[in-house]
């Protein structure tokens, strides 16, 4: 009987917990709440919702938010043809990918889950009319960043086949960039700041450490269409920057600058570093995912070790800062910059969140293999913990605390679908650096970034495709 009473207690205990809808996000103790929250969804939807007033396609696109000055919590927008394009519209589809495959954690109000996923396909799809367009662009290595957030999921979640089409033409544009002597694909054209102006591509071939995260495009096009030319382009050109962009100590150069005549090195340096021979955070973080991803596709042991490699040196990075610092964890935007204040340096959140999708993958990996230490991979970190450890600090330190809502029992909103009560800031996470190079013609940091946003919304997915939240 007392057995019986204590077990109808807990059956009502959960049912009331899961009424009020209370999914408590927490792994291995971390509290991941802010991922999934409302906050979330109805940030998104202020930024993007607005939009469907505009004619598509669109003529610009949000990028960062600053935190002081007259424009202070409003995103700034750039011309639609700015790498950083496909970032928004990805956050809408993430919020999509949630409703449709993991409906638990979409964090709406009651009202608006019959509705959600029709009138959220509706503003992806506006914001995906730009992307379509440019997916044949020739002039820029960054189509898998530009086409993949939004379109790639277009096609994944809802069989859209004009998205398909066009992730397959970028991904042969992206290819017309391969120089057979490089054994590379060119990532910029030119590199232009007040150091340096690198303009004729006959004798200057530049390639950047960021070009790994495009190349997962180039192997899901050429396995989904049989196509073994652009799987061995991204595999020849990820050994390539392999050798060319990473130190001994799995640290990274942002750029090579190669001779296309012969294929030899002519110089390393950085862009959007702080020097030439420092390690730019979102440089290393760019190489963690990047051959974590290559890794995924070619299973070549090579290729996850040197992405362990690229995290483990990040990792160590990190723990340098242990009590020198808050949140250790949160990385300053370049591991070598010296700053005025050391108990307060300048931090890049996005570096952080995007190494911790890579620490993801590599974590993945590792579950395949029985023994870690006398196989190809030498490692006992733990990737789970140091991801869960980033995220957790960053969303400590740096989450906006002015939350957007929906606007309680209203079921339309003013400018679309859905009624939300705007926060004061665009942003989700602030504490960005998109570029603090001293030479850079647009030097900006400390703020909010698109891809921040993009890739901590990607973090929450992750965790939800591998069952864990
Ligand atoms: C959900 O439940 C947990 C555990 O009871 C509690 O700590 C947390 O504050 C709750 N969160 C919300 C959003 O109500
Ligand atoms: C495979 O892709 C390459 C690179 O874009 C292209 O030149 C080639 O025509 C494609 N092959 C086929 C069979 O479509
Ligand atoms: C860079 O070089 C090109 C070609 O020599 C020239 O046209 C351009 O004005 C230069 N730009 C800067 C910023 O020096
Ligand atoms: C980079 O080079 C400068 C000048 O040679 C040196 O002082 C500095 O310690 C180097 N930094 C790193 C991270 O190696
Ligand atoms: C593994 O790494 C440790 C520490 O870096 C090193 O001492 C050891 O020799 C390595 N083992 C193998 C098999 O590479």
């Amino acid at each position: 009987m007392a057995v019986k009473r204590c077990f109808l207690w807990t059956v009502v205990a959960m049912a009331s917990s899961a009424s009020a809808r209370n999914n408590s996000y927490f792994v291995r103790d971390r509290d991941l709440n802010p991922v999934f929250s409302e906050n979330i969804v109805a940030k998104i939807l202020q930024v993007a919702q607005p939009a469907l007033s505009l004619e598509a396609p669109l003529r610009t696109y949000p990028e960062s938010v600053p935190q002081t000055g007259p424009n202070a919590g409003k995103y700034e927008y750039r011309e639609a043809n700015f790498w950083t394009c496909g970032f928004l519209p990805g956050s809408i589809y993430a919020l999509l990918e949630r409703a449709i495959k993991f409906p638990r954690s979409l964090s709406v109000p009651d009202q608006h889950r019959p509705h959600f996923v029709k009138d959220g396909l509706e503003i992806g799809r506006h914001w995906s009319v730009a992307i379509n367009q440019m997916s044949g662009r020739t002039d820029t290595h960054d189509m898998g960043f530009i086409v993949q957030p939004a379109l790639q999921k277009d096609w994944e979640l809802t069989g859209n086949e004009e998205s398909f089409q066009s992730i397959v033409r970028a991904a042969h544009a992206l290819a017309s960039r391969w120089n057979p002597t490089v054994n590379a694909i060119r990532s910029w054209n030119t590199a232009v700041n007040n150091r340096y102006n690198i303009t004729d591509m006959s004798t200057n071939f530049l390639v950047i450490i960021d070009s790994m995260c495009n190349l997962d495009l180039l192997y899901w096009v050429g396995h989904s269409q049989n196509n073994q030319t652009l799987i061995e382009i991204a595999t020849t050109h990820a050994h390539t920057v392999r050798t060319s962009n990473l130190r001994f100590d799995s640290s990274s150069y942002h750029v090579a600058n190669f001779d296309p005549r012969t294929g030899d090195v002519k110089a390393k340096f950085t862009s959007q570093g702080y020097r030439d021979n420092s390690t730019w955070t979102r440089g290393q973080a760019w190489s963690i995912m990047g051959f974590a991803q290559t890794y995924t596709w070619t299973k070549d042991p090579v290729l996850l070790e040197t992405a362990i490699k690229c995290a483990e040196y990040f990792l160590k990075r990190l723990e340098e800062r242990e009590g020198k610092h808050h949140h250790p964890f949160v990385p300053a935007w370049d591991f070598d910059a010296p700053s005025a204040d050391p108990a307060e340096p300048l931090r890049d959140v996005s570096a952080g969140v995007i190494a911790a999708n890579g620490m993801l993958i590599i974590h993945q990996a590792l579950q395949g293999f029985s023994r870690r230490i006398d196989g190809a991979f030498n490692t006992t970190t733990d990737f789970l913990d140091a991801a869960l450890r980033i995220v957790d600090e960053t969303l400590d330190m740096a989450l906006d605390r002015d939350f957007a809502s929906f606007v309680p029992g209203s079921s339309q909103g003013d400018e679309g679908p859905f009624p939300v009560r705007a926060s004061g800031f665009d942003a989700i996470l602030r504490h960005a650096t998109a570029n603090n190079n001293e030479d850079a013609r647009k030097r900006y940091w400390d703020h909010g970034l698109v891809y921040a946003d993009y890739y901590l919304l990607e973090f929450g997915n992750k965790l939800l495709r591998m069952g864990l939240v």
